[in-house]
């Protein structure tokens, strides 16, 4: 791929996304949420992918993918006023659809095509499917991992500002903010077992899903991100004070620690 087909690839975008704007500020917000998630997400993928001392090829690959990976959030909105999957439909798909109907990646070898849509359409699975190898394997594992860190910051972000003013909050809040937490989804974050979106009740078990993606981070560039933003630290402080929490605490943190330190 050439420089100037990752340029034009970003052009598109943002002229894509310009698109969706309006004058409904409720709507505009959850729109800017996605469109500068996607933005800060290429910024993750080239650290990561510097990290990991890949070719100039193979970071314009990364930021092609980073740049379109939630391209389907778009649309999901518009139609559906919910970024949540299982109420409406499975965003990294219909992103996968967008890229063909508008021919985002015509200019680009079927192998670099082949490799980008792969990427883009198990991001958001709970697991990648074991099938993957080679460039596909290592790029889908660093847009998973770069799209993870900069929703550590989306969500950390959310909660300051949800905190400090909850009425003028202007994104969706999906579950109901409630003192209490779910006995399952805790039990599994302490035993380093996968917790199922459908196990959420509450707003707090959403935050302890979040602290739990520790678990299904690849590389340990990431781990340092995580801990030098230390946003697990600020989802735990937005967790009520107890024992349970310090308890969660201490193992996701001792986790990443280990990890670290394994490089
Ligand atoms: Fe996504």
């Amino acid at each position: 791929m050439k420089k100037e087909q990752l340029e034009k690839i970003k052009e598109w975008f943002d002229e894509y996304v310009a698109g969706f704007y309006g004058d409904d500020e409720y709507f505009n917000a959850n729109i800017e949420l996605k469109d500068r998630h996607s933005r800060l997400v290429c910024a993750e993928s080239l650290y990561l992918a510097d990290e990991l001392g890949l070719t100039d090829e193979q970071k314009q690959i990364a930021e092609v993918i980073a740049i379109l990976h939630d391209v389907g959030r778009f649309v999901q909105f518009e139609r559906y006023r919910t970024y949540n999957d299982p109420r409406s439909v499975n965003h990294s798909l219909l992103g996968v659809k967008i890229i063909r109907e508008h021919n985002v990646l015509a200019n680009l070898t079927a192998g670099e095509a082949e490799i980008i849509e792969v990427a883009i359409k198990y991001h958001g699975d709970k697991q990648l499917p074991d099938n993957l190898s080679g460039e596909v394997f290592l790029q889908s594992r660093i847009i998973r991992d770069a799209d993870k860190i900069d929703i550590y910051r989306v969500v950390t972000e959310c909660y300051e500002q949800y905190e400090n003013d909850p009425d003028s909050f202007k994104l969706e809040i999906e579950l109901p903010d409630e003192p209490w937490y779910s006995d399952e989804v805790l039990q599994k974050i302490l035993t380093g077992r996968r917790i199922d979106y459908r196990d959420l009740k509450t707003l707090n078990d959403m935050k302890l899903i979040q602290l739990s993606w520790v678990y299904d981070v690849n590389f340990a560039a990431t781990y340092n991100r995580i801990r030098e933003r230390r946003f697990l630290e600020k989802i735990i402080d937005f967790l009520p004070p107890n024992d349970d929490i310090k308890q969660v605490a201490k193992t996701v943190l001792e986790y990443v620690d280990r990890k670290i330190k394994q490089g």
